[in-house]
């Protein structure tokens, strides 16, 4: 029966049971139901709205409750709407008419927005965490790869060479950031709506700011329509979520085009590639394209709840209702592939002589060469197509740049040098670029230096969150 009984002369119909219901969902966060709930008994036995004897006997079946959920010996009842319905009638059927008190001063919509926040900031950091695993991966192949060079590119053209552990590093930043964002969706949802009651608050003495603290909430939503409608924290998550999605789906296209024959800068090791059924030769890139591809999912997430939340009237709706399932997935999805990310990198070899010898004839020196003589006085401008004429000479014969004879050079500007072959060595060219940031391995070290320095920040910033409720693995 449903809980709004009384008002009904009929039950609700089971076709509309089932479509309303959001138990196959919410369930995952019963952890978070249990400790809210335990959090609100609490409170208001310590203001005298129920007795002691009832709020003991409330938290006692809500522990023996969630210890069946956890032992995953709990039988969800299918005709229940919610995980706050499951939990109510079932502590209701073991301690009586003291779980029918639990619900005072209390609607599932500040229950369910409390849940869902305490949740948030669960995922929030599990994915925190996640995150800095990853970068420890990234850092550790990128001190491994030492002084591999790699065709630096533009529209996927030859540029210029970089070291390969700066091309890893720029991940490592992206994922810095990535970092920043999560906590900022931890930030968003560390806020309690709990007390705000249908909509409008109650009539209740309740305590907010103690319930709140209980269940580790850093303050108190300051309205209570705004608590009860608030989805933003969410959005929040989903956006950090989509982001390190789109991070993540970069780095796995370019593990696969890495690990193409055409490339070959990489051989994945087999616990991270897959076979073909049919040609016995193949080993392919499976998990990168799988990265690449769920990206989408999470992205996805994000613009579901995003137009869900679009049109929606203060207070609660039951649209937002739809909010969890994605939120759930993203998180999860994203999770997965952070660790499957992690295995990869970490496992992968890297050909450090193929990617040299991609580079043989891209004219990979040739701005050099234009910098050779702009520093000795011709404006960049004409050095530039000085040089281009070099190219395309180089070009017509099928040589690179540094092949040409140095007659050649000669001819082509009397500011050439015999020392110009000096610029022409890949190794010089990436030794050169010592701004800060820029690609001289001198450079790449001290970035490396300030990547981990970043990363133990962030580590760190982890024992100083808020309590958080841990998602239980039970239902
Ligand atoms: N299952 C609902 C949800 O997830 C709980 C809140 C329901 N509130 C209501 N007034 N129907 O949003």
């Amino acid at each position: 029966m449903a809980l709004w009984g009384g008002r009904f002369e009929e039950g609700v119909g089971e076709l509309t049971q089932r479509f309303g219901a959001s138990l196959p969902v919410d369930k995952a966060l019963y952890k978070q139901d249990i400790a809210g709930s335990i959090a609100h008994a609490s409170m208001l036995a310590a203001q005298g709205v129920i007795s002691q004897e009832d709020a003991a006997a409330i938290r006692e079946g809500l522990k023996a409750i969630e210890a069946d959920i956890d032992a995953g010996r709990f039988v969800f009842d299918i005709n229940d709407e919610d995980i706050h319905m499951s939990v109510e009638a079932e502590l209701t059927r073991r301690i009586g008419e003291a779980g029918a008190r639990l619900h005072t001063g209390r609607s599932r919509n500040d229950q369910v927005a409390t849940d869902t926040r305490l949740a948030a900031k669960a995922l929030a950091k599990e994915l925190m965490q996640a995150n800095a695993s990853l970068r420890h991966a990234l850092l550790d192949a990128a001190e491994a790869a030492g002084g591999a060079v790699l065709p630096g590119m533009t529209h996927l053209q030859h540029a210029q060479p970089v070291l390969f552990s700066h091309h890893l590093l720029a991940y490592v930043w992206m994922f810095t950031r990535d970092f920043t964002r999560l906590r900022a969706a931890f930030d968003a949802a560390d806020a309690s709506p709990l007390g705000a009651a249908a909509l409008a608050g109650t009539s209740y003495p309740l305590d907010r700011k103690m319930s709140a603290e209980a269940l580790g909430f850093a303050r108190v939503i300051p309205n209570s329509l705004d608590a009860v409608s608030d989805r933003d924290f969410l959005l929040d998550l989903e956006y950090a979520c989509s982001v390190m999605a789109v991070h993540l789906s970069r780095l796995s296209e370019e593990i696969v085009l890495w690990a193409s024959q055409e490339f070959g800068f990489i051989t994945l090791s087999d616990a991270f590639s897959t076979g073909s059924s049919i040609m016995p030769q193949k080993k392919n890139p499976d998990f990168a394209e799988l990265i690449r591809g769920k990206t989408g999912r999470v992205v996805g997430d994000l613009v579901q709840l995003l137009v869900t939340v679009k049109g929606l009237p203060l207070a609660y709706n039951k649209d937002l209702q739809e909010d969890k399932e994605g939120a759930l997935d993203a998180a999860h999805t994203l999770s997965q592939c952070l660790e499957v990310m992690r295995g990869m990198v970490s496992t992968w070899t890297v050909n450090a002589d193929r990617m040299r010898a991609v580079m043989g004839k891209g004219h990979l020196a040739a701005t050099d060469v234009a910098d050779y003589l702009a520093k000795r006085g011709m404006p960049f401008r004409e050095a530039h197509a000085v040089v281009g004429h070099l190219v395309l000479a180089a070009e017509k014969r099928g040589v690179d740049i540094s092949e040409l004879p140095f007659e050649e050079f000669k001819a082509a500007s009397d500011l050439f040098e015999p020392d110009i072959t000096g610029a022409l060595d890949l190794d010089a060219v990436v030794a050169a670029r010592t701004t800060e940031g820029g690609t001289a391995p001198a450079r790449v070290a001290e970035q490396r230096a300030q990547a981990e320095v970043a990363l133990k920040a962030d580590e760190a910033s982890l024992t100083y969150l808020t309590p958080v409720v841990e998602m239980g693995q039970g239902a």
